[in-house]
Order: structure tokens, then sequence, then C-alpha cells
């Protein structure tokens, strides 16, 4: 059979394979809101125009709220031959009203359909993902927080380096959200611009307000080129950098979650809600969560990579090419989703061995640019040559096999003996992070601030 919607020309079907690869339904059926939405306004519009009677447009809407409560009862039987969400409601819609439905798709196209539905999609897409970012934002704060004074190792090379606290680090991941977010809503600003009525690609004749359609649907304006409106999508293109990026962030997170739940690291716990054990090995405690975070970003990437792919060197205006952008963003997009929410749940879920991280922040030395610091500080001695005397202390340390403040007066005056005993003040960790007060440092009363700034403003 030939196609119902087109085929006006076509005196034979497709051939099956034809099929295969023009439909879209099994995945752009999750367009079905934003398809009835667009449908809804663009109705409306039309009968404000004077372009359909006020009765044909009555039975329009009247037929598109049947549609909408089948689909979503699960009783709306999609069907293949008939391509896509926009054909699959149209259809419907005409089984349902009758000759009327036929006035619907005056004035308009598939390509600047689904150009408003995909756009109507990956910003509501995008207004989850933001609340969710957010959530993420408060967990990290609040156990920042209450962690502001748990002292850790902070690592360079993955080396320890200086102490740090485990708020400040995880206050490090809120700063991260932040501008995630800002990139989203970013994206969200420039994409809020509505195609409908752009038509096939040239505008239309009718006297349609394209405005109207536009404030209806929560877009700012409408799209000022029709050429443009049926042919951008970057849209999606930004969208899936800025989801990229938070991925990046998410997997970076996700894998120190996995060092610091590893038994010669064993810094946090996961409870039993976030760790999954093994069949053979009765001892294991496995961060599934936070590998399946690390990896998530494959699919995320992936889309982006895809959508950028299938855009490069495609000529104005739509082409069916532009059909391949739905799986991926879909999955990438729902992807990142679920692995904000399972990061949002290790999150509020892991605890701090306090003990075990402060144990480590002493190891290797982690207080030397202390110790030569405190040479510039109390010697006034440039800390070009107090580095070298603070190595020549970590040298004499690691001879006798004991950490820095294990050193005896004596031994640290045998390096220079202008070292007095006030030296030990700066040699703890614990003295060693609550000396950072710098703007942005480790200090605990610093982390606190900061958290507290962070919280406040994600209040709301
Ligand atoms: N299913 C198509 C897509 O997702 C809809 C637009 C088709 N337009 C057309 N002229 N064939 O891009």
């Amino acid at each position: 059979m030939s196609n119902a919607m087109w085929g006006g020309r076509y005196a034979s079907g497709p051939a099956a394979v034809m099929e295969d690869i023009n439909v879209s339904i099994d995945f752009d059926k999750r367009l079905y809101r934003q398809d009835i939405a667009g449908s809804k306004a663009h109705a409306a519009m039309l009968r404000a125009q004077g372009i359909v009677s006020a009765a044909d447009e009555a039975a329009i809407q009247k037929g598109l709220d049947q549609v909408l409560a089948e689909i979503e009862a699960g009783s709306f039987t999609f069907k293949r031959s008939l391509e896509d969400i926009h054909m699959n409601v149209e259809a419907r819609l005409a089984e349902i009203i009758g000759a009327p439905a036929g006035r619907l798709h005056t004035a308009r196209s598939r390509n600047d359909q689904v150009a408003t539905d995909f756009k109507l999609w990956v910003r509501d897409a995008v207004d989850g993902l933001d609340a969710q970012l957010k959530d993420l934002a408060r967990a990290l704060a609040e156990k920042a927080l209450a962690e502001a004074a748990t002292v850790m190792p902070g690592f360079t090379h993955l080396q320890v380096a200086q102490p740090t606290t485990f708020g400040h680090h995880l206050m490090a991941y809120v700063e991260m959200v932040g501008r995630d977010r800002t990139r989203l809503a970013d994206a969200r600003r420039r994409l809020n611009e509505c195609p409908l009525g752009a038509a096939a690609l040239c505008g239309t004749s009718f006297p349609i307000d394209r405005h109207a359609t536009a404030a209806a649907l929560g877009f700012d304006r409408p799209t000022a080129n029709s050429l443009d409106s049926v042919a951008d999508r970057d849209f999606v293109m930004e969208t899936l950098a800025a989801a990229t990026i938070t991925a990046v962030h998410l997997s970076r997170l996700a894998e120190e979650i996995v060092i610091w739940c590893s038994s010669p690291f064993s810094f946090i716990r996961l409870s039993d809600a976030f760790s999954t054990g093994s069949s053979i090995m009765p001892q294991k405690r496995n961060p599934d969560a936070a590998e399946l975070v690390r990896a998530k970003v494959g699919r995320v990437l992936g889309g982006f990579t895809a959508i950028v792919t299938v855009l490069k060197g495609l000529p104005l205006t739509y082409q069916k090419d532009m059909q391949e952008d739905k799986e991926p963003t879909m999955d990438a997009l729902t992807s990142l989703s679920l692995a904000i929410a399972a990061m949002a749940g290790m999150v509020r879920d892991m605890s701090a061995n306090a003990g075990v991280m402060k144990k480590a922040a002493g190891q290797g030395y982690s207080t030397a640019t202390d110790l030569a610091d405190w040479c510039v500080r109390s010697l006034d001695i440039p800390f070009r040559d107090s580095h070298h005397i603070a190595a020549r202390c970590v040298g004499l340390a690691s001879e006798r096999g004991v950490p820095l403040h294990k050193l005896s007066l004596a031994e640290l005056q045998s390096v220079d003996k202008r070292i007095t005993a006030d030296v030990f003040s700066v040699l703890s960790v614990a003295r060693s992070v609550a000396s950072r007060v710098s703007y942005g440092g480790t200090a605990p009363k610093n982390v606190r601030a900061q958290a507290r700034r962070w919280l406040k403003k994600l209040a709301d």
C-alpha cells in the first residue's frame, strides 16, 4: 500500500528494507508530547488567523487530546508503515475526527515540525538535567560542609602532594557542576527560538502568526530564517557538547570514588545500597555504580560525535540524514540523567574513613611545602633556598624512615642551624590545612564558608 500521507502518485509501497531504513517511529515516538503540543499551538494559530474554521479547530483540539490520552494510556497502536510520530498522530487524528484532520497540516511541513518537536524535547531534557545537577551540587556541598575539617591527602600526579580536606575536595566538584549548569543554561537560551511555520524550507503564503505559536510553546521568539529553521541542529550539538563535559566531570569523580573505595586506599565506604558483591570472592564490595558512571561518558561523547559527524558537510536545508539525530541524543541525555542520579545517590551514601585519610595525608612528606614556607616567613630566607632546606630535611627523614614532624630539632638544625622549635607548629597536617586561608584555599573555615555560600545559592 502506498503512503496515505504523501503517496498521491505512488503506485506501490516501499520495499521492506526501504521501510526498515526509513522508519523513525521506533524512537521518535518519544516525541509524542512535544508533537501534540506543537500541533495544538499550530491549530489554535490557524483558527486565530482565519485559516481554519472554529469548528474544525475545536474538533482538532479534542481529537489531539484523545490521541495524547491514548498514547499515555498505552492503548495507541504505533504503525511502522506511517514512518514517524508526526504521521502516526495525524493519521489517528483522521480516524477520530475525519476530514478536519486534513486541515492541521496547512502551512507547515514535517521539516519545521520535527525541528520544533525535537527542540522542545531537548529543552525538556536540559531542564531535567539542570534540576538533577542542582540536586547533585547540593548533595556535594552538604557532604563538604560535614567534612570541612576531615584531612585527606591532596594529590598531583596521583602522588601525595599537600594535605587538603575531604570537604575542599568535594567542593571542587561543586564548582565544576556549577559551570556545567551555566553551559546548559547557555545552550537552552540559544535554542529557545521556534522553527514552526518555516514550513518545508521557504515559509508559507498563508497569513500565519509565528510569534503566537512561538509564545504558546514557551519559545522566546520565532527563528528568523526559514532555511536555517529546518536545517539547524546546533541545539543538539551544543547540548551534547555541554553534556559531554558534564559526563567527563562525573567520570572523574566516579574514578576517585573507585580509587577511594579500593582497599589499599579505604578512604571512603559505600553502604550495601551502593555496593555489589562478587559471585566467587565473598570479601568483595564492588563500586559498580561508580564504574558505570565512569563509563557512561562513552555514550554521551559517542552521541556528540555521531551528531557532529552527521551534520558535517550537510548542505542546506533539511536532509533525511538529520533523522539520525534522535537516537544518539536520546541515548546520551538519558544516560547522563541516570549517571547524575546515581552519582547524587553515591555522594549522599558515602562515608569518610577520617582516620585512614588523615594518616595518608601525613605520608609522603606532605608538609614539606609548609616547612619551606616557614623558613621564608620566620627566617626570611628566599623561597628557592628554603625549598632546598626543606628538600634536605625530607632526605633526612626518608633516611631515618620517619615523617617530617618526627625529626628532632637537633636533626633539623643539622640541615640548617637557624631552624627553631617553632617549626613544629606547621609540620602537622591539621596545622598545614588550617594555615591555607588564602581565598579559595583549603582551610576548613574557607571550606565551610564556600559550602554555605553554595547551599544558600542552591536553596531556591
Ligand atoms: N522523521 C523525520 C525526521 O526525524 C521527520 C521529517 C521528515 N521530513 C521529510 N520531508 N521526510 O527527521
